[in-house]
């Protein structure tokens, strides 16, 4: 008898081969649906409940396939920051720590190949290597709450325009390499504090207008799964709540799952009969006793079970994970040179430059690397410890580029490693109660002496914890002024760099007196080669404020009743009024008629860009408008053009709204446009689409509806929220 090796056997059954086409139960030229149905018609009721479980196993979250059928083990594993190494798939510092979520959405590169999309490409990747094949990312919460513990990990800042039009290249990157992304959290999990109680108060208008863009842009863009949160919705449990579950579904049109977050089930009939698909990490009520009793009880119908079978199936087959399952080892090696190179990249795509007087930066060898810092070299003082952020989406890399390393790494490259000495001292932030005094001496004493003084402070946040202030707390903020201080006080003064790294919005007291400042937002693993490469300028900065940077602490003048939420009477669990509506953000700055330290949008670069006149076509409801960008500066580099709508108003001669609708919504970005990189002296045309459905309309309540608004609408297009270099009205 010839034996043939189970690899082979396993071949002929994965690439359908002999009657493994059977197996399957469909045929492959049938649309995903049907297979699913041809599959489910063959399932018992336990397999059917089998996938609704999550199970103990290697990755964060498991589910078992059913393998008479050749339905693959579900294997899920965060998160939003790259593949989150745990015990049972290291070794540690195996994958890459990327930049977080919100450093890459501070690109604004929503081009179907561009940052975004690699970005997604290469972490699936990583995924796929593992073994796992969901992702448990994106995340597009809104930052609603400047302190909230996980704005770092979504993708949209204040603008959910933001998330929306990054979430679509990401799902496009993740689905590429056959395993799925999951949306999450659905919905309205913007703050930690109380985070598994605190009920949500939001109406649905802001809900549809605010909150639930980028999931639905997600849901265009094909996800195939989403969590549901642990906070409640109007006073039900994310995961239970049947009229957020049923939009999603019903409103949104998604047709994937629903998994719950890990602990966020909490009944089996009410979440099952809302239209929660998975108990996640593991089945209690889900359990098949709970399950059964509940279907006998005539509770729960059985095809309740089937819908959420059938939803977990199409999911599978959509993605290809039936057809061509991963195979990926949970120890494998997934980072790369690739990936770091990537990485680094990633990050100095997303620094920010706030302020550049006098063109300080950047420092480059011919022109002006200063005899200045040649002679007495570069200080570095401060943090060398705030690479990432804390909690689900923290990856843990083997090793991580500090400032200091990152600088001598350049000055390296630039092969002036004997001529310029690069200095690192802690400077009293380090924590070191003691030694603060000393370090501080120390490092005011260098500050006199260097030519170049790069003062890094950072602040981190993570799952759990809303910050407790934006503030980077007065040792780190008396420190930037020292070294102000300090170097313009030596025989010639210094350069000074401030290079501020935090996980959203930040109080930068001193940002008038900072010559060049610099923002990154938890950078990852590359953080210091990433910083350097903007210094030196071998990239020239195009990234954009996502989120306002404030005067103070809670400048958006939130009552306890917003945020973090008050009990109310007779309530065990308490409640965060959204009743700031829509107005949140640079939205309320604006309505309110504050200037922020550093506005919504803002960010500049080495060059400067001009903007031609605007022209607009008009395409069924929508309008495409066109302008040109110029690269009128000394440099290449690229621009992130923005088109922000403002509303007609009300009582404005032509307006219609709707009756439930009596103000019009706050100015927004509706599209932006991230160009090439434009040579000196180059022009380009830039085109933004406005969709006159969702981008000139406004969420009817008591019809369920979007309606369109009438009377003129003005598109103002430039280079942030503040600074408009072109206007146009038109009339819809
Ligand atoms: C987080 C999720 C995460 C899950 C699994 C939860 O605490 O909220 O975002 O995916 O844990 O680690």
């Amino acid at each position: 008898m010839v034996s043939v090796p189970l690899g082979l056997l396993l071949l002929a059954v994965v690439s359908g081969l002999g009657n493994s086409y059977d197996l399957r139960g469909s045929k492959a030229h049938e649309s995903p649906e049907e297979r699913a149905w041809a599959v489910l018609k063959k399932m018992t009721l336990d397999e059917k409940i089998q996938l609704m479980q999550g199970v103990k196993g290697k990755y964060i979250g498991n589910v078992r396939g059913i393998s008479r059928l050749n339905i693959p083990d579900i294997r899920m594993h965060d998160g939003p920051q790259g593949f989150r190494v745990t015990k049972t798939t290291g070794p540690e510092g195996s994958s890459t720590c990327w930049p977080s979520a919100l450093s890459v959405a501070a690109t604004w590169d929503s081009n179907p190949d561009g940052l975004m999309f690699q970005w997604a490409d290469a972490m699936a990747q990583e995924f796929k290597g593992k073994g796992a094949n969901v992702m448990l990312g994106p995340g597009v919460g809104i930052a609603r709450v400047p302190t909230a513990g996980r704005n770092f990990e979504y993708l949209c800042g204040e603008e959910p325009t933001i998330g929306a039009k990054l979430v679509a290249p990401m799902i496009k990157g993740i689905h590429k390499n056959g395993i799925m992304g999951c949306i999450k959290h659905w919905v309205n999990n913007e703050i930690e504090t109380d985070r598994m109680q605190v009920s949500a108060n939001v109406t649905e208008r802001t809900r549809f207008e605010l909150y639930y863009p980028p999931f639905e842009a997600a849901v265009q863009a094909g996800v195939l799964t989403a969590m549901c949160s642990y906070n409640r919705i109007g006073g039900e449990h994310a995961c239970q709540n049947p009229k957020t579950l049923n939009e999603i579904h019903q409103q949104l049109g998604y047709k994937g799952f629903i998994m719950s977050d890990w602990g966020a089930t909490h009944s089996t009939v009410q979440s099952i009969n809302s239209g929660l698909d998975q108990e996640l990490p593991v089945a209690e009520h889900f359990s098949n006793d709970n399950v059964d009793k509940a279907i006998n009880d005539g509770e729960v119908n059985p095809e309740q079970i089937d819908d959420a079978a059938l939803r977990i199936l199409s999911s599978l087959f959509k993605s290809g994970l039936v057809d061509t399952p991963v195979v990926g080892d949970t120890h494998a090696v997934v980072t790369s040179p690739e990936h770091t190179a990537l990485a680094r990249t990633l990050a100095a795509e997303a620094t920010v430059l706030l302020k550049n007087e006098g063109a300080v930066l950047p420092i480059v060898p011919e022109s002006d690397f200063p005899p200045n810092v040649s002679r007495r070299g570069i200080l570095v003082v401060g943090d060398a410890d705030t690479f990432t952020g804390t909690g689900s989406g923290r990856v843990i890399p083997e090793h991580y580029v500090t400032p200091t390393e990152g600088i001598r790494n350049a000055i390296k490259d630039m092969g002036l490693s004997d001529t310029v000495p690069v200095t690192y001292l802690p400077a009293g932030i380090s924590g070191r109660a003691n030694f603060d005094d000393i370090e501080r001496a120390a490092a005011i004493q260098a500050a006199k002496e260097a030519g170049l003084v790069v003062v890094v402070v950072a602040t981190s946040s993570g799952e759990g914890h809303d910050r407790p202030t934006l503030s980077l707390g007065a040792l780190q903020d008396s420190l930037v002024t020292d070294m102000l201080k300090a170097a313009g006080s030596g025989s010639e003064s210094a350069k000074v760099c401030v290079s501020v790294n935090a996980p959203g919005a930040v109080l930068l007291p001193w940002a008038s007196q900072v010559p060049a400042l610099l923002l990154q937002w938890l950078p990852g693993q590359e953080w210091g080669n990433a910083l350097a490469d903007v210094l030196f300028g071998k990239v020239n900065p195009s990234a954009r404020l996502h989120v306002t940077m404030p005067n103070k602490d809670n400048e958006v003048a939130f009552t306890s009743k917003q945020f973090p939420g008050i009990p109310n009477l007779g309530q065990e669990f308490p409640t965060a009024d959204y009743s700031e509506n829509l107005f949140i953000g640079y939205r309320y700055y604006e309505a309110m008629e504050i200037s922020p330290v550093f506005s919504f949008g803002h960010g500049l670069s080495f060059s400067h860009f001009t903007y031609g006149k605007l022209t607009v076509e008009r395409e069924g409801g929508s309008f495409q408008v066109h302008t040109t960008v110029t690269n009128n500066g000394k440099s290449a580099g690229k621009e992130t053009a923005q088109l922000y709508v403002r509303f007609p108003t009300p009582s404005e001669q032509g307006a219609r709204y709707p009756a439930s609708v009596g103000a019009a919504p706050p100015r927004a970005l509706k599209a932006f446009v991230k160009t090439s990189v434009l040579k000196p002296g180059e022009m380009t045309k830039v085109t933004f689409n406005i969709d006159a459905n969702r981008d000139m309309s406004v969420y009817d309540s008591p019809s369920h509806q979007w309606a369109h608004v009438g009377g003129s609408f003005v598109f103002e297009v430039g280079a942030s929220s503040v600074d408009i270099r072109a206007k146009v009205t038109v009339n819809p």
